[in-house]
């Protein structure tokens, strides 16, 4: 098992600023509320898809003295992750840190995990891809070409153990798990291209573990005794690998220890 080393020391610089997607609530907004304490960053970009609905992040927002600034961005839509990166260049902002953290599972309605092939239907495929995978990618383009080019720089992308295709063992779930690995490859493929075009960026998945919100919670019955964390822990976890990761460690995938998990 090969673990990032947690032992490197931070270097992000002052005044940094963040960029977290998918920020309205569970791990996105306990990513939001963790930065907006760090006092490294300065300016903490939280997109959600409805603002005006963003309850939490909204009152985080206000405690947070402008420092939390919030913004539409739907990822499914090719002109919100455009006006996102537009936005960026006429407010001056250029990230240190990008967190592409929005994911689809299930909507509490019609769309549920595949259980078997017979539940697959392409209007549920092509909808947790386009929020998985797709729309991520257009963060991608948008985002790691208007990164800070000086000192550290991460652009990291919650993803999920269950996308890792060798860790395979229990199938099911077919347009998370394949949305989940073509976001992996989706990553990796775009750390190869940063080492030659943005050096200072490194590029990680990232797996959470089980967390207490809406996403997993139809699903928390068999989840064993201590191994549900809440968004905060998670968040803290998450942000101290980030901290961790280094040029060398670009283009990987880690559980929210540190743990290096396999494609
Ligand atoms: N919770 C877990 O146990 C777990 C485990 C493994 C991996 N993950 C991954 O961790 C990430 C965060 O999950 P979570 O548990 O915090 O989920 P969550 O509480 O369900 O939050 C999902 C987030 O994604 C956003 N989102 C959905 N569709 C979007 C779209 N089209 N455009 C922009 N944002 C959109 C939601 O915004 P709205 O409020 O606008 O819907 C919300 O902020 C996901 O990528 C998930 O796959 C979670």
């Amino acid at each position: 098992m090969t673990t990032v080393n947690l032992m490197k020391p931070n270097d992000f610089p002052v005044n940094a600023v963040a960029v977290v997607q998918g920020a309205s609530r569970g791990i996105g907004l306990a990513l939001v509320e963790a930065l907006s304490t760090d006092p490294r960053f300065a300016t903490i970009v939280a997109c959600c898809r409805t603002p005006s609905a963003a309850v939490d992040l909204n009152g985080l927002a206000k405690q947070a003295d402008g420092k939390v600034r919030v913004r539409a961005v739907d990822v499914t839509c090719e002109d919100s992750v455009r006006a996102l990166g537009e936005f960026l260049d006429e407010a001056g902002l250029a990230p240190s840190l990008v967190l592409n953290v929005s994911g689809l599972l299930h909507d509490g309605v019609q769309l549920q995990p595949e259980k078997r092939l017979e539940d697959l239907k392409l209007a549920q495929l092509e909808r947790v891809f386009a929020v998985n995978a797709l729309g991520p990618a257009l963060v991608l383009r948008e985002l790691l070409p208007r990164m800070a080019r000086t000192d550290k720089a991460v652009f990291a992308a919650l993803s999920a153990r269950v996308g890792s295709i060798s860790d395979n063992r229990l199938g099911g779930w077919y347009a998370y798990r394949a949305s989940k690995a073509a976001l992996n490859q989706l990553m990796r493929t775009a750390a190869i291209e940063a080492r030659r075009r943005f050096k200072n960026v490194a590029l990680a998945a990232l797996h959470p573990g089980t967390t207490d919100t809406g996403l997993s919670r139809p699903f928390q019955a068999n989840v064993p005794e201590g191994k549900l964390f809440s968004p905060a822990f998670v968040a803290e976890r998450l942000l101290a690998v980030i901290e961790q990761v280094q040029i060398d460690d670009s283009g990987q995938f880690f559980a929210w220890n540190g743990e290096r998990i396999d494609w």
